[in-house]
């Protein structure tokens, strides 16, 4: 068996390029006692990669000669653990690489759903992401109106469609035209604007006839800023994550912060997807039942090979990617 890591060779200082990463032949070590050897199906592409090359997160920083890491969906091969047996299989932090060994404890054993792809998206960090974030930090009411960012992308597309079955009315932002009436057209949002206008403020004060109720931001930077003057009073801005922010040098944050939270009276509340981990099972019923009666399109983007994992980032931070993007390393288990 051959195994690849891909490997992080220099940090960015600016825009990521594949010159930051290299490709390397690994060994496959033999599990030790309770570890598991894996091999790895999907990897989750994520925006948040890029932030951890910025320095420390929720996560240690990650530094030149690192494996890259990911979020993974793995088959056990072989299992020194008795909580999983070979075929089993599990999703964990992982690297960019075929196969890996870790400790049993580190695992999570997920159910066979097929297509195994719905365990990266809609049933995996990016619907779970959007469920909790706009369902427990955001708490819309039917009739409110909901605006999201990035909202052709993973989380922004489960956002949207959540709002809209809870009866809100819907509006995202997105990069581009044909992006913007795709969002709408396909996805089933009330409008669309498109951040890259110059006219966004208006287009959006348009499309938000009675204001914003809930703002899920994926994005920070110019939007949140022009978001927040669409706030109504008492709204709730739910801070996901800030991608405008993670592939350049310096930030551009609102300058109509912490003003218009006083006097709108804003609740502004970051949260981290872990945070909601109990009220996972709810979310995964919840999203099933949306996604049987049809509410819910699980919108996905594979790109093929390990070896294209650094393009697949660099092309998610630019935009290419409708949906959750990861990449398939090898074959479902049979
Ligand atoms: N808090 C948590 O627990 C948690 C968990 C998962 C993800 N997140 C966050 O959720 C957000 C979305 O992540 P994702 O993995 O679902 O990625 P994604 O939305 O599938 O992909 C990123 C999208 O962001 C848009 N984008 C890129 N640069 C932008 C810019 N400068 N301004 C505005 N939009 C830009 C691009 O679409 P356009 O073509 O529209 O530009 C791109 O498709 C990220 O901020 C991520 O860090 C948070």
């Amino acid at each position: 068996m051959k195994n690849r890591q891909v490997a992080i060779a220099e940090l960015p200082k600016e825009r990521l390029t594949e010159a930051h990463f290299a490709v390397r032949d690994a060994d496959i070590p033999a599990p030790g006692k309770g570890e598991v050897l894996l091999r790895t199906v999907l990897i989750s592409i994520d925006a948040a990669a890029r932030a951890w090359m910025q320095g420390a997160t929720y996560r240690d920083a990650v530094g030149p000669g690192d494996a890259m890491p990911c979020f993974a969906l793995s088959e056990v091969m072989e299992s020194n653990s008795d909580r999983f047996q070979a075929g089993d299989i599990v999703t964990s932090e992982n690297v960019w690489c075929d196969y890996n060994v870790l400790p049993a404890k580190k695992l999570t054993k997920v159910p066979d759903i097929r297509p195994l792809t719905h365990m990266m998206s809609v049933y995996g960090v990016a619907g779970r992401t959007a469920f909790h974030g706009l369902v427990g930090v955001g708490r819309p009411i039917a009739g409110e109106t909901v605006l999201v960012s990035a909202a052709a992308g993973a989380v922004g597309c489960f956002v949207g469609q959540i709002a809209k079955a809870m009866g809100c009315r819907v509006v995202g932002i997105a990069g581009g035209a044909e992006k913007c009436a795709w969002v709408k057209d396909d996805l089933g949002f009330d409008a669309c604007v498109d951040y890259r206008d110059p006219g966004m403020f208006k287009e959006l004060k348009a499309a938000c006839p009675d204001g914003v109720d809930v703002y899920f931001d994926n994005v920070s930077g110019q939007v949140l800023e022009t978001a927040l003057f669409l706030m109504n009073e008492r709204g709730r801005v739910v801070c996901c994550g800030a991608i405008s922010q993670y592939d350049k040098a310096g930030g551009t944050g609102p300058r109509n912060l912490p003003g218009l939270v006083v006097v709108k009276r804003l609740r502004m509340e970051g949260f981290i997807v872990s945070d909601f981990a109990r009220e996972d099972a709810a979310a995964t019923r919840a999203l099933q039942t949306w996604v049987s009666n049809g509410q819910i399109k699980v919108i996905e983007d594979v790109v093929e090979g390990l070896e294209n994992t650094p393009a697949a980032l660099i092309g998610l931070l630019a935009g290419e990617n409708k949906g959750k993007r990861m990449v398939r390393v090898g074959p479902d288990p049979a």
